[in-house]
C-alpha cells in the first residue's frame, strides 16, 4: 500500500484533511498528530477498521484501543452511562491528555475494546486531531502510531519509520507538545484509579474528585500471575533495542559509574549539561528539574539511541513528581524496571 503524507502547517491547510477523513469514515487508517503522541486512527465503530489497526501495529488483540472524540455529545452513545464524577473530570481537563474508562455501550465493537466490557475515551486538544475527527464524523480509535513495543512517535518521521506502506495516510502536524501518552484513569468501578500516568497528574485528579489511586503497576513490574488492570501493562514497551538500566543516585555517582563502565556501545541518557562530563556518547533529555521537558524529549531520545546503535544504556533517574511520574513510568518500562542504586 502507498502511504500518502499530508503536511498541515496552518488552519488554511485544513481542507487537505478531507480526503483522509473520508478514508477514515470508509474504514481506512490514518496516523494523526495529537498533543500527546501521534495516534494511528480508524473508525472506532467499525470492527474491521480496528482489526486493521492491530495488524498494522503488530499489536496483541487483547490490548484495547482509546476512542477519540471532538465533542462531549459524542461520548454518551459510546458508554453505558456517564457517572457524575466522570463528567466533572471531563469538564476540568478535556480537551486534553486524559483518557477515561467507563462501561461500554453496544456501539463499541469487541475488536475496539479488546474484548473488555469497558471503553477508554479521550477528547484530544490538538486542533488537527479535533478537525479530522469532526470531518470524519465518527469517533476514532487511535493507539499510539508506533510498531508495538517501540517508543511512541512524537514526530511524523517516527510514524514513517514504523508504519510507512502499512496505512493510508500520515498527517504531519509537527512535533507533539506533551510527548508522553495521556493519563488513563478508570471510573468503571470502585475508587478512581490511574492505570497509566500522563500529563494530568494524580494531584490534578484529586483536586477535582477528592480521591485518586495510582495502580501499583505504574511503579513496579507486574508480578507473574497477577491480572493487569490495563492490558497494556503486561507488554514490554517503549523500549529501544539496547538494554537500558536506570541508575538512581546523585550526579557525581552516575558519572563515576558510567565512566568506569565505558565499553564500546555504551551510551548515557542524562539531563541537560551532564553529557560533557561523561566518557561515553550521551543523549540529554531535558533539564533535571523540568519534568515537562523530559516528557517532551524522552521518546525521541529512546529512538535516537537505536539510530546510533547503542547496545547498553545507563539512564539518569527522573523525579517521579507531577508529570515526572509519567516520565519515570515510561523510562522504567523501557528498562524493564532494572535499577541500580548508586552509593553517594
Ligand atoms: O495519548 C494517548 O493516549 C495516545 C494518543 C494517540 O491519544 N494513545 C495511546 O493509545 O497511547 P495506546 O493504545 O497506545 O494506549 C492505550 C492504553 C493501553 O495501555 C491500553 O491497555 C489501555 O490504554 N486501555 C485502553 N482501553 C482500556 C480499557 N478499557 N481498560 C483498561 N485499559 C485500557
Ligand atoms: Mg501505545
Amino acid at each position: 500500500m502507498e502511504t500518502k503524507i499530508i503536511r498541515i502547517t496552518s488552519p488554511a491547510d485544513y481542507p487537505l484533511l478531507q480526503e483522509a477523513a473520508d478514508c477514515l469514515r470508509g474504514g481506512g487508517l490514518a496516523a494523526i498528530p495529537t498533543e500527546t503522541v501521534y495516534g494511528l486512527a480508524g473508525n472506532a465503530l467499525d470492527a474491521e477498521a480496528s482489526k486493521k489497526i492491530y495488524a498494522a501495529k503488530g499489536r496483541p488483540q487483547d490490548n484495547p484501543l482509546i476512542v477519540h472524540i471532538a465533542d462531549l455529545s459524542q461520548w454518551a452513545p459510546l458508554v453505558a452511562e456517564i457517572p457524575e464524577n466522570a463528567l466533572r473530570l471531563a469538564h476540568a481537563y478535556w480537551p486534553g491528555p486524559m483518557t477515561i474508562i467507563l462501561k461500554k455501550s453496544d456501539q463499541i465493537p469487541d475488536a475496539t475494546s479488546g474484548g473488555l466490557d469497558t471503553v477508554a475515551v479521550r477528547m484530544p486538544e490538538h486542533p488537527i486531531a479535533r478537525e479530522i475527527i469532526t470531518r470524519a464524523g465518527v469517533p476514532l480509535a487511535a493507539p499510539s502510531a508506533n510498531t508495538s513495543g517501540r517508543p511512541s512517535p512524537t514526530r511524523a518521521e517516527h510514524v514513517y519509520e514504523d508504519l510507512n506502506g502499512k496505512i493510508d495516510y500520515i498527517i504531519d502536524g509537527g512535533e507533539c507538545a506533551v510527548g508522553v501518552e495521556s493519563t488513563v484513569i478508570t471510573l468503571a468501578g470502585g475508587t478512581p484509579r490511574i492505570l497509566r500516568p500522563g500529563g494530568i497528574t494524580p494531584e490534578m485528579v484529586r483536586a477535582v474528585l477528592g480521591v485518586c489511586e495510582v495502580d501499583p503497576a505504574v511503579y513496579e513490574q507486574l508480578q507473574a500471575g497477577v491480572k493487569a488492570a490495563s492490558p497494556g501493562m503486561k507488554y514490554r514497551h517503549y523500549a529501544p533495542k539496547a538494554r537500558v538500566t536506570v541508575l538512581s543516585g546523585p550526579l557525581e555517582a552516575f558519572i563515576r559509574y558510567v565512566n568506569t563502565h565505558a565499553d564500546a556501545g555504551v551510551y548515557a541518557l542524562c539531563f541537560d549539561g551532564e553529557g560533557e562530563r561523561l566518557n561515553v556518547p550521551a543523549i540529554e533529555y531535558g533539564a533535571q528539574t523540568d519534568s515537562g521537558a523530559q516528557a517532551h524529549k524522552l521518546f525521541d531520545a529512546l529512538r535516537e539511541l537505536d539510530e546510533r546503535g547503542a547496545r547498553r544504556v545507563y539512564a539518569r533517574m527522573p523525579s517521579g513528581e507531577g508529570v515526572g511520574l509519567a516520565v519515570y513510568n515510561r523510562l522504567m518500562r523501557a528498562a524493564s524496571f532494572e535499577v541500580i542504586e548508586l552509593e553517594s
